[in-house]
């Protein structure tokens, strides 16, 4: 960046998937990489921030000059997020949250046996949505993974969650690629983002997050 666009705010992101154990060695988790949260975690240091990464387990190196709090599951990246946000002047939820966790979690490892074993689930916190509600919000980007119908789902996500920046993208285009393609939805309507690398499509985000604040 010429200007640093976000000298003196300091930022908050989640990325990564969440992973909900099943048992000790058994857990449900998503195909997200991390990639496109990091991306943004660099664009937003490079911008001039102060930037605080709430990351699920990925395979990435930590990117430097950030602060990078690990988390598993989306209980952890809740509190960890709760615990953070009073300091941050903005918040990107780019984590892939689990929408549901193991109600019967089992403190060892099931062993196979006669019966089926029975999963059952509860629901978790929304972390965006819970944020973005807070008396004193950060200004909230959000982002909607869909597999059809985008731009509808991504404009009522928008709507329902109150976010002022949603960053919608096609799941099955964006999650585990290097690349992506997305579209930014505000107040003012669409606007449309050439396919470009995550670093590049993290840049523009970036930029158009500057002119919104
Ligand atoms: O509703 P959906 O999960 O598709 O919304 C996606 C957006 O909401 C993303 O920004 C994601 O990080 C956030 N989210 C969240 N907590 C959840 C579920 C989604 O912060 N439990």
């Amino acid at each position: 960046f010429d200007e640093k666009v976000l000298a003196g705010k300091r930022v908050l992101l989640t990325a990564g998937p969440t992973y909900e154990a099943i048992d000790t060695v058994r857990g449900i988790t998503n195909i997200s990489s991390g990639k496109m949260g990091y991306a943004l975690a660099r664009a937003c240091r490079d911008a001039g921030a102060e930037v605080t990464l709430v990351s699920g387990p990925t395979a990435l190196a930590a990117p430097l000059g950030v602060r990078l709090l690990p988390v598993q599951s989306a209980g952890e990246m809740y509190q960890a997020v709760l615990s953070e946000v009073g300091r941050s002047q903005v918040f990107i939820s780019v984590a892939a949250v689990a929408d549901y966790r193991v109600k019967n979690r089992s403190e060892h490892k099931i062993k196979k046996g006669d019966a089926l074993p029975v999963i059952e689930l509860e629901e978790n916190p929304d972390i965006l949505a819970t944020v973005a509600s807070l008396p004193a919000a950060p200004f909230c980007v959000g982002f909607a993974a869909e597999s059809q119908n985008l731009l509808q789902f991504a404009d009522s996500k928008r709507r329902k969650k109150k976010v002022p920046l949603l960053v919608a993208n096609l799941a099955q285009q964006a999650m585990g690629s290097d690349d992506n393609e997305v579209t930014l939805l505000d107040d003012a309507g669409q606007h449309p983002l050439p396919a470009m690398a995550k670093a590049e499509v993290a840049r523009a985000i970036v930029a158009h997050l500057a002119r919104l604040l």
